[in-house]
């Protein structure tokens, strides 16, 4: 028998969403003709733009003619993206299209990021509490931390508390890490980091030579003008951060597939040897090894968002998202309920009414508003007594959920 890979024993329960996902089939077997509404999962519901769906059925024609018909793409990506990327996302930033890597994934990348590390605890490794757990779990995967305490902390992680004093921007460290996970607009809080905030962390990395992995998966739910939307609009971060941004919330690919990741040339670690080494070159040798790129047909997609039609609709997706948001945030004020997140992010992140525990709520609002959200308390000990809902769902559900949140508490 092959040996397996022990850190996965150390893993807690199953990754949090398949639980929920568990749990609610659970009830509704036991409660059949009790229909629920899910804001658990981020998982987007409108249909796809025309600009986007006009963009891939040119594609696929394409395809069906042997003067225009593709095979294998380039692994990085086709240059008609990487391009529109840089010039839309990264305007004035100085990000070159070689610098980005189209992916199918943000959560892939995140994870996948790790192979070019090494791993067994050589790298400490900060995160946020509450935080997406995928950052976590990774880690634990890569041997970069021991078994989890009754909290489910892990040991060997250093943990960043984000708690609504510190407005979800924990303390820098005194620590040094040598890998530090940030993720503004935040999952699972809503919250956003200032300039200020993040030219802290910048300072940091550079002090001790640290690698920032940025995820801005939601950047393009900010509404405030005066938040960052890349990390890269801090001065230095270019030598010190990789950024994650996914197509996933704001054009409605969670199922399509396709996000990117930038690796900027002044990334390096360092080998054994002590030779410096810049992170790109390890990517793409990852990339190129291990991926084969995203399919021509989702590319084109992806390419459409930065078109002025694709810009106008996807606008109007990300706008709608937010209504759902303003209306989940008031509708619980409204409850006596303290809301965070929901401005900047499609996240609502309210406290559970009279000292509940995040799990209890859960199943309270499941049994009595047939409503799922996530147990802040899945996403770390700090989101204990806590609760994430989603903004992505139809208007109507929404409304309909704020409806029985309301006759159930
Ligand atoms: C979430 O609900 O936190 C998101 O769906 C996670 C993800 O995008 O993987």
């Amino acid at each position: 028998m092959p040996q397996i890979n022990d850190h996965f024993r150390l893993l807690k329960a199953g990754y949090l969403f398949p639980e929920i996902g568990r749990r609610v089939r659970a009830f509704q077997e036991a409660n059949p003709d009790k229909p629920l509404i899910k804001l658990g999962i981020g998982d987007v519901t409108e249909p796809l733009p025309a600009a986007i769906r006009e963009a891939m059925h040119a594609a696929v024609d394409e395809l069906g003619d042997r003067e225009t018909f593709r095979g294998y793409g380039p692994e990085k990506g086709y240059d008609f993206l990487r391009e529109a990327i840089a010039n839309h996302d990264f305007k004035g930033l100085n990000i070159s299209p070689d610098e980005i890597y189209v992916s199918d994934g943000s959560k892939c990348d995140c994870g996948n990021m790790l192979d070019i590390l090494a791993g067994a605890g050589a790298n400490v490794v900060a995160v946020a509490d509450p935080v997406y757990p995928v950052y976590v779990d990774t880690n634990v995967m890569a041997g970069n931390a021991g078994p989890a305490d009754e909290n489910g902390r892990y040991e060997g992680l250093i943990y960043l508390e984000a708690t609504a004093e510190n407005d979800f921007q924990p303390a820098i460290p005194e620590a040094k890490a040598d890998v530090v996970y940030l993720c503004y607009p935040n999952n699972p809080t809503g919250a956003v980091a200032s300039k200020e905030y993040l030219a802290q962390w910048v300072a940091y990395a550079k002090k001790h030579g640290s690698l920032l992995l940025f995820d801005a998966a939601y950047t393009a739910f900010i509404t405030d003008p005066e938040i960052p939307r890349s990390i890269y609009e801090i001065d230095g971060a270019r030598d010190c951060a990789v950024e994650f941004r996914s197509f996933s919330k704001n054009a409605g690919f969670t199922g399509v597939r396709c996000a990117f990741t930038v690796v900027p040339e002044g990334v390096t670690g360092t080998a054994s040897d002590g030779t410096a080494i810049p992170l790109g070159e390890l990517w793409n040798r990852r990339q190129s090894t291990k991926f084969n790129g995203v399919s021509y047909i989702v590319q084109r997609g992806a390419a459409a968002v930065y078109t002025d039609e694709g810009q106008q609709q996807t606008g109007e997706l990300i706008d709608f998202y937010m209504e759902n948001a303003r209306l989940i945030r008031e509708g619980l004020t409204a409850l006596g309920i303290e809301v965070h997140g929901g401005v900047n992010a499609p996240y609502v992140w309210l406290k559970t009414p009279e000292g509940t525990s995040s799990w209890e709520f859960f199943d309270r609002l499941l049994s009595d508003a047939g409503v799922v959200g996530t147990p802040g308390a899945g996403f770390g000990a700090a989101g204990e007594g806590y609760f994430r809902l989603s903004a992505f769902n139809s208007r109507e559900n929404v409304e309909t959920a704020l409806e029985r949140i309301k006759a159930a508490l």
